[in-house]
């Protein structure tokens, strides 16, 4: 038996003794942060309006993975547009703790966070920030120019620190844990997809290029956020910029 390609297979009947089954509460469905941190308003949703007439065939059409960007920078109203898309709250139910987002989840867990690497947004300092997707709104992790440490944690890809903002998505797996136990890794990297997914498509529709990127280094990626790697760490990333 290859172990490695079990973890492909599906086991949901063995699922028995969750947390979840336990009596534990149910994990926060955003990462908790200091009130006091320095945190960014982002345009709403009903300032997407505009673009309720894209044709979504032809977006599937031309998608494609995109790693040349022009030095254009983003827009704040465009950033926003592509959280929405890719983590942005439906519905929030804060007495059972859940919650539903524009991407699907298994057992609607969302475990992911998405941090950002900005490096050319209009009316935003270059740095490291969080998406509060209850909030819809960024806090600040860190200023800086982080273009050559985020080269270095994907192995020398270029594109990546070229672009003008990098998403990446960390996964804290005990949201998923709680309920599916030993079946949750599998829904988390099937997880990540969507997210991805969504934001090639949405990319597209504001005439930006992203590409999915895997090939990284996990250890210097959740130092470049400031994740500890056991708990939550980085799973999958994107860089976006206008084409
Ligand atoms: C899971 C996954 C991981 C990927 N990792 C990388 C990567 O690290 N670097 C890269 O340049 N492209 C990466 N890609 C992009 C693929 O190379 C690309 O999707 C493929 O060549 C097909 O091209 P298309 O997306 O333009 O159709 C990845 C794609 C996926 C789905």
């Amino acid at each position: 038996m290859n172990k490695t390609r079990e973890f492909l297979k599906s086991r949901w009947h063995e699922i028995k003794n969750t947390d979840r089954q336990k009596g534990l509460p149910k994990p926060p469905v955003e990462k908790p942060y200091d009130k006091n941190s320095k945190i960014i308003d982002l345009p709403s949703f009903d300032e997407f309006s505009n673009l309720e007439n894209i044709n979504l065939v032809n977006l599937i059409l031309n998608r494609r993975s995109r790693r040349s960007f022009s030095d254009l920078p983003l827009t704040l109203k465009e950033l926003s547009f592509l959280l929405w898309s890719t983590q942005g709250v439906k519905k929030y139910i804060p007495e059972k703790e859940v919650v539903f987002r524009t991407v699907p989840s298994a057992g609607a867990c969302h475990p992911f966070e998405t941090y950002l690497v900005i490096n050319n947004v209009e009316n935003i300092e270059k740095g490291i920030y969080r998406y509060l997707s209850l909030e819809h709104k960024l806090l600040l992790i860190k200023l800086g120019d982080f273009s050559k440490e985020v080269i270095e944690a994907t192995l020398g890809q270029q594109f990546v620190g070229k672009s003008a903002v990098v998403f990446v998505w960390a996964a804290i797996p005990y949201r998923t844990e709680w309920k599916y136990a030993q079946e949750s890794y599998k829904a988390i990297a099937l997880d990540a997809g969507h997210i991805c997914q969504n934001l090639y498509l949405s990319a597209e529709a504001i005439k930006c290029g992203t590409c999915a990127v895997a090939a990284y280094d996990q250890e210097k990626m959740d130092k470049l956020i400031g994740v500890d790697g056991n708990d939550e760490f980085v799973v999958y990333l994107a860089p976006v910029g206008k084409i």
